[in-house]
């Protein structure tokens, strides 16, 4: 079951800054908006690249999330600083194929700008794997898409234990230029 605002872990970053890592809540809609709309300005390794996210997408976006989680095939947590987002992780079930691929799961992960470099993704990742094992099951394993450039999050998902299984050069566009697409995965 899908409890939200439930608190997973709490813990210190380099800086000694206290961050907790929890599940969303309703109530954390304008901060997942600032936070989005943030990231796609910055127009850094992910997906979005400048869109203007409004908040009726957003509270779409939210209210799809609960109820996917409330089915067993999703899990997002989020880091706070106090009431702050400063950082984002998702795992999605694979469903693109029925059945077939159901025991895929998807990971997502970002944190904010000037958050970064502290250990936070690490312990975010981290404490994501080990959530979805009991939240979303039948899971075995991992995958994600790495843009090739981002040797930070490259070594972060080494560090992990992630693997690579394939390279599709010029996979994706990123600031004009077409770039690889690193394909990752971790056994569970
Ligand atoms: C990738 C990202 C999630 C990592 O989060 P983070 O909080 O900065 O990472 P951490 O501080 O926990 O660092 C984890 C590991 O990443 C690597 N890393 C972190 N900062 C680094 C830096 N400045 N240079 C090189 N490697 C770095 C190191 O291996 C580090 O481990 P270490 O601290 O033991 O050396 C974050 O930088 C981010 O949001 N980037 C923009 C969005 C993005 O790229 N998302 C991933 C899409 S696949």
């Amino acid at each position: 079951m899908f409890i939200p605002g439930k608190i997973i872990k709490t813990f210190k970053t380099k800086k000694g800054r206290e961050i907790i890592i929890r599940y969303p809540k309703w109530e954390d809609l304008d901060e997942f908006l600032r936070y989005i709309n943030q990231l796609s300005k910055e127009d850094t390794f992910v997906t979005f690249s400048g869109e203007i996210i409004s908040k009726e997408e957003e509270g779409r976006v939210l209210a799809n999330w609960f109820l996917a989680m409330e089915m067993g095939n999703k899990v997002v947590l989020g880091c706070f600083d106090k009431e702050k987002l400063i950082g984002l992780a998702n795992v999605d079930r694979d469903l693109s194929a029925r059945t077939r691929k159901k025991h895929i799961g998807v990971l997502g992960i970002s944190v904010e700008d000037n958050y970064r470099s502290q250990g936070i993704g690490f312990e975010l990742a981290k404490t994501i794997i080990e959530e979805i094992k009991n939240k979303i099951k039948g899971i075995k394993m991992i995958v994600l898409d790495v843009f090739g450039p981002n040797k930070k999050a490259i070594s972060l998902y080494k560090k992990l234990g992630f693997e690579v299984y394939g390279v599709l050069e010029k996979g994706l566009l990123y600031k004009g230029k077409y770039i690889s697409d690193v394909e990752i995965v971790k056994y569970l």
